[in-house]
């Protein structure tokens, strides 16, 4: 097995303000998910944000991935491309947001309803939510990586819902993409012991009905195969000696004046 990083204290403390930023861009978008706008508007509000902060998009380019966040609505599971769709009332918005804050990356999703949403939309937005915190209390040291995955697991079949097999979170840090894969499942493989210092990106992906997926012909867009809902949520998280440690949060977003400025159109501009 590949060993898995373990980061030094200055390299934790420019993920703590990656997470900070990743987590207020993540609400920001949030934020302005309203039924009319397109998924498009929403991709390019996100990269003007990610502009301002003097950030890249983790995503964008990624094995070629089109846009700067990935937007997922309803049946979509993960990595939907923005375009022309519009946001409808009833639906379900995934929003996953990874950026690069000198050279280290945030990583972090949430899944929203667009206005009233049914009893069952709004039971597996919880369930997953749940279960994203459910793994996160077993990401500290001396526990295994399956730890995490038993919790995600139990928590959401117990529930009568099912837990998506291909996709898995991950470690991050200076990549996306690093040791171990934390998969949202059991597969009775032996896996990792966890040590302070490693940082992990936890992400369920929970279906309504069948776990099965398939990926659309645009090569990105996962579905669920029933056509039934998807939800998804993720943290990046430091594992420490004591409680593990969430970086995706806005308190950790850095003093950043200059992106603040811009957000107000400098003062000036038509608003005057
Ligand atoms: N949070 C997802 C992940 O870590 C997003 C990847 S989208 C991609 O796998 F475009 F970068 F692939
Ligand atoms: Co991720």
């Amino acid at each position: 097995m590949a060993r898995i990083q373990i980061k030094k204290e200055e390299e934790i403390r420019v993920m703590r303000e990656a997470g900070g930023i990743a987590s207020t861009l993540l609400r920001e978008v949030v934020a302005r998910v309203v039924a009319g706008r397109t998924t498009r508007d929403l991709d390019e509000f996100a990269a003007g944000r990610i502009r301002a902060y003097r950030c890249r998009s983790a995503f964008l380019g990624y094995k070629g991935y089109p846009c700067h966040i990935c937007i997922s609505v309803n049946e979509e599971v993960v990595h939907g491309i923005a375009c022309e769709r519009v946001i409808d009332e009833g639906d379900l918005v995934s929003l996953d947001v990874g950026i690069v804050h000198r050279g280290f990356v945030g990583d972090n999703a949430a899944t929203v309803a667009v206005g009233e949403c049914s009893e069952a939309d709004a039971v597996l937005l919880q369930v997953t939510r749940e279960s994203l915190f459910e793994g996160i209390d077993q990401a500290r040291e001396g526990n295994r990586v399956s730890d995490i995955s038993a919790a995600i697991h139990q928590h959401v079949e117990s529930r009568g819902l099912s837990v998506v097999r291909e996709y898995t979170g991950h470690g991050v840090g200076r990549e996306l993409h690093e040791e171990p894969q934390i998969p949202n499942f059991l597969d009775g493989r032996r896996t990792q012991e966890l040590r302070a210092g490693m940082t992990l990106a936890i992400e369920p992906m929970v279906n309504q009905g069948t776990h099965a997926i398939r990926c659309l012909g645009d090569k990105w867009t996962v579905v669920t195969r029933d056509g039934r809902r998807s939800a998804h949520f993720e943290h990046t998280v430091l594992v420490t000696g004591d409680e593990p440690e969430i970086l995706t949060c806005p308190e950790n977003m850095p003093p950043l004046q200059e992106a603040e400025r811009e957000l107000r159109g400098h003062g000036k501009g038509i608003a005057g």
